[in-house]
């Protein structure tokens, strides 16, 4: 039986483990062990018989934002709703904390597309959200990941993007007003009719 908790000091090394692993298969990006340490109280874990399985964590940015980070499932656990419960676990305590909105930096969107998250340009985040970045190996000019929101209110405030305005190779572009929010134009008409 899984079980999803927070995480503590002896899962230290087993995450540290886990998600290096990911990173190696530049899944993910590589952490040290002592940022482990240091963000440890945002982590939840999923534990099986003792086993890290899984883990997610959930930092918070901004006055209302917080990011997910850090998600891995073991290869012989994946397919079984473990990220989907981590993901779970980490966007209950946000939305404890009075966070109204979630991002996610990621190389690969389809899991947090099917839970929900939308697409956006990293432009649209504070700035305060590129602090990772800058130690990223692949800052500035080969940028991997693909930045993703979702309003735990189920409103939209920035503007999302349509498929075709974002770079054919996934990249997110890094460069302010390189590419025109399709969708302003439509949501700022649609939170009008919600305010009236
Ligand atoms: C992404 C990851 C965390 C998913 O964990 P998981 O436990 O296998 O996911 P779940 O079983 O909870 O899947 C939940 C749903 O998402 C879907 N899903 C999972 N991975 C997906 C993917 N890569 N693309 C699209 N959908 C995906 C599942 O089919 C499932 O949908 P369903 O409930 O309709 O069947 C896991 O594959 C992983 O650790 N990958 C390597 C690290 C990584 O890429 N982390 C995320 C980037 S930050």
């Amino acid at each position: 039986m899984i079980k999803i908790r927070k995480a503590k000091i002896s899962d230290v090394r087993p995450l540290h483990k886990l998600l290096n692993f990911f990173a190696d298969r530049k899944e993910l990006l590589p952490r040290a062990i002592s940022e482990i340490y240091e963000n440890l109280q945002q982590f939840f874990v999923a534990d099986y018989k003792g086993r890290v399985v899984g883990c997610c964590a959930l930092a918070v940015q901004w006055d209302n934002l917080a990011e997910i980070k850090a998600l891995a499932v073991s290869v012989d656990f994946q397919g079984k709703g473990i990220g989907r419960k981590l993901l779970g676990a980490c966007l209950k305590d946000a939305k404890k904390l009075g966070v109204t909105r979630l991002f996610n930096l990621t190389m690969k969107d389809g899991f947090f597309k099917k839970l929900g998250f939308q697409r956006v340009t990293k432009n649209n985040l504070p700035h305060k959200v590129w602090t990772e970045c800058v130690r990223c190996p692949y800052f500035p000019d080969a940028c991997v990941e693909i930045a993703m929101v979702k309003d735990l209110d189920s409103v939209p405030s920035l503007p999302a993007f349509r498929a075709e305005d974002l770079p054919q190779d996934g990249t997110v572009p890094i460069e302010p007003g390189v590419f025109a929010p399709a969708e302003t134009k439509s949501i700022s008409k649609r939170t009008k009719k919600r305010k009236k």
